[in-house]
């Protein structure tokens, strides 16, 4: 390193003195022809990133479509349809048979029965209704006093045939999917968690 303005005989000085040394500039080097340039690193590195972003946002994707699968219909008895008095309300709870084992409590469910009568046919007519929200699938509540199902969550409610009174609920709630066989029982389709894109029947339409 030398002083600014400093002569051969100054250095010589500077030099016997302090130690310091003039510094030859370093010599240019030139990279190995085969080297990758600063380039194409940079591409690699932006191509393995995309990548890795694809694959993450892939995922979920993924278990959309995994789960809107077609599912094994399995049933669960309700019991005698006759033990559903008409135009009453009533929950029918159970333990989900499309449990999990890491369900734990939540595999038990329940789903709101009313008995609509018989039609002309004499054929059981039922309205049958999911407990979860159609917001955000909070458990909701029958009040039969006022007729009417509320949501705890955000103030949802619903009229006695599930469709939407007030509230953050885009529509009413979810129908069940139900049949009565030759000798008088009630069947409810297990339920699955109902969704906008997978809800229990198809567009969501009571079976009667
Ligand atoms: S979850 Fe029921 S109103 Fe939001």
């Amino acid at each position: 390193m030398t002083p600014t303005g400093a002569t051969t005989g100054q250095t010589t000085f500077l030099t016997a003195f302090t130690g310091w040394t003039t510094m030859e500039p370093e010599a240019t080097q030139n990279p190995p022809a085969d080297a990758p340039s600063r380039r194409s690193f940079f591409w690699w590195l932006t191509a393995g990133a995309s990548a890795v972003a694809a694959v993450a946002a892939g995922i979920p994707l993924l278990g959309y479509f995994l789960s809107t699968r077609k599912r094994d219909a399995k049933w669960i008895n309700l019991g005698p349809g006759s033990a559903f008095p008409v135009a009453e309300t009533r929950m029918k709870t159970f333990e989900n048979t499309l449990k999990e084992p890491w369900d734990g409590m939540t595999a038990n469910t329940g789903v709101y029965v009313r008995n609509l009568g018989k039609d002309k046919d004499q054929k059981d007519r039922f309205l049958v209704l999911a407990v979860n929200c159609a917001h955000l699938g909070c458990p909701v509540a029958w009040f039969a006093e006022s007729g009417l199902f509320m949501c705890p969550c955000h103030g949802g409610v619903y009229y006695a045939n599930g469709e939407r009174a007030s509230g953050p609920p885009p529509h009413g709630m979810f129908h069940c999917d139900w049949k009565v066989d030759k000798k008088g029982q009630l069947w409810v389709q297990a339920p699955h968690y109902p969704t906008e894109a997978d809800p229990l029947v198809k567009d969501n339409k009571p079976k009667v």
